[in-house]
C-alpha cells in the first residue's frame, strides 16, 4: 500500500510514534520458552513494524529497546539482550541501506566496545537520510535524557556560550537525545501495562497514549492500524479550545 493511499485511510497521521515494546517475557512464558526467545520474537515484530511505518509514511519512529532500569535484570537476560542487539545491528544496517537515518537514544558508554563502535558508525553513515528516522532507545531513560541535556547546557553556560535566560523549550529540546526530531505525537505500549516507564518524558508532554493488551511479539500491521485509527479520531487541543 502506498503512502498516498494511506493518507486517504487516516484523516491524520502522527509524525513521530514511540513504541514501548513490552511483553516479550510473558509471550515466551506462555509458550514455555526462555525469556530470550521472547526478545528474539520481539525483534521480528520490530522489523515488521518499521516496514509498516515506512509504507504508511511515518517519518519518525522510536522504539524503546532497553531502559536505564533494565540493567537490574538477571545477568543472563542482559547478556542475551546484548547478543541480540549485536545481531540486530545487521538489521539496522539494512534499514540504513534503504535510506533510513538510524539514531540511538541513550548513553552508549556501558555497552560492549564492539557494539558501541558499530552504533556510532551506523549513526554517522546514515546521517544524510531524511525520509525516515528510526530511533532505537537503548540504555535510555527519560530522566537521564533530561539530566544529560541540563549538564550540556550548564557546561555551555559555564563557558559563557549561552546565557541562562536564553534557555527556552527549543534550546532545551535540541539538547535531548532526540535532538531536532519532533515531539512524539503518539505513544503505543503493548502488553496491557499503562505507564511510560521512563520513556520520552519531555517529548511526550502532549502525546496521545495508546495501550493494547497484545504482547509485543504479536504486534503487527493490523494492531498498528488500530492505533492509528484511534489517533485519527482524537481531538488534540494542546491546552487550547
Ligand atoms: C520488553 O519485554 C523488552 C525489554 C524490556 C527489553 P519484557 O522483557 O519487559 O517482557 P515482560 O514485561 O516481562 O513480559
Ligand atoms: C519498559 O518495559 C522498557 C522497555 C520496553 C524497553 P519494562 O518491562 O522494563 O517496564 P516495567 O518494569 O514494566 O515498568
Ligand atoms: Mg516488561
Amino acid at each position: 500500500m502506498g503512502a498516498a493511499e494511506n493518507k486517504v485511510e487516516f484523516s491524520a497521521l502522527p509524525r513521530h510514534i514511540g513504541f514501548i515494546m513490552d511483553g516479550n517475557g510473558r509471550w515466551a512464558a506462555k509458550r514455555g520458552l526462555p525469556r530470550s526467545m521472547g526478545h528474539r520474537a520481539g525483534g521480528e515484530a520490530l522489523k515488521k513494524t518499521v516496514d509498516a511505518c515506512r509504507r504508511i509514511g511515518i517519518p519518525y519512529v522510536t522504539f524503546y529497546a532497553f531502559s536505564t532500569e533494565n540493567w537490574k535484570r538477571p545477568a543472563e537476560e542482559v547478556d542475551a539482550l546484548m547478543r541480540l542487539f549485536k545481531e540486530y545491528l545487521d538489521e539496522a544496517e539494512k534499514f540504513a541501506g534503504q535510506k533510513a537515518r538510524i539514531r540511538f537514544l541513550g548513553d552508549k558508554t556501558p555497552f560492549p566496545d564492539e557494539l558501541r563502535c558499530r552504533m556510532t558508525e551506523l549513526e554517522k553513515n546514515s546521517a544524510q537520510y531524511t525520509s525516515m528516522t528510526i530511533m532505537l532507545a537503548m540504555n535510555y531513560g527519560g530522566r537521564d535524557d533530561i539530566i544529560y541535556a541540563a549538564r550540556r547546557l550548564a557546561a555551555l553556560s559555564a563557558e559563557g556560550d549561552i546565557r541562562p535566560e536564553d534557555i527556552d523549550e527549543k534550546t532545551f529540546s535540541g539538547m535531548l537525545y532526540t535532538g531536532s526530531a519532533p515531539d512524539a505525537d503518539l505513544i503505543i505500549r503493548s502488553s496491557g501495562e499503562q505507564r511510560l516507564s521512563n520513556f520520552l518524558l519531555w517529548q511526550s508532554a502532549y502525546a496521545e497514549l495508546y495501550f493494547t493488551d497484545t504482547l509485543w511479539p504479536d504486534f503487527d500491521e493490523k494492531e498498528l492500524k488500530k492505533a492509528l485509527e484511534s489517533y485519527a479520531s482524537r481531538s488534540r487541543r494542546f491546552g487550547g479550545v
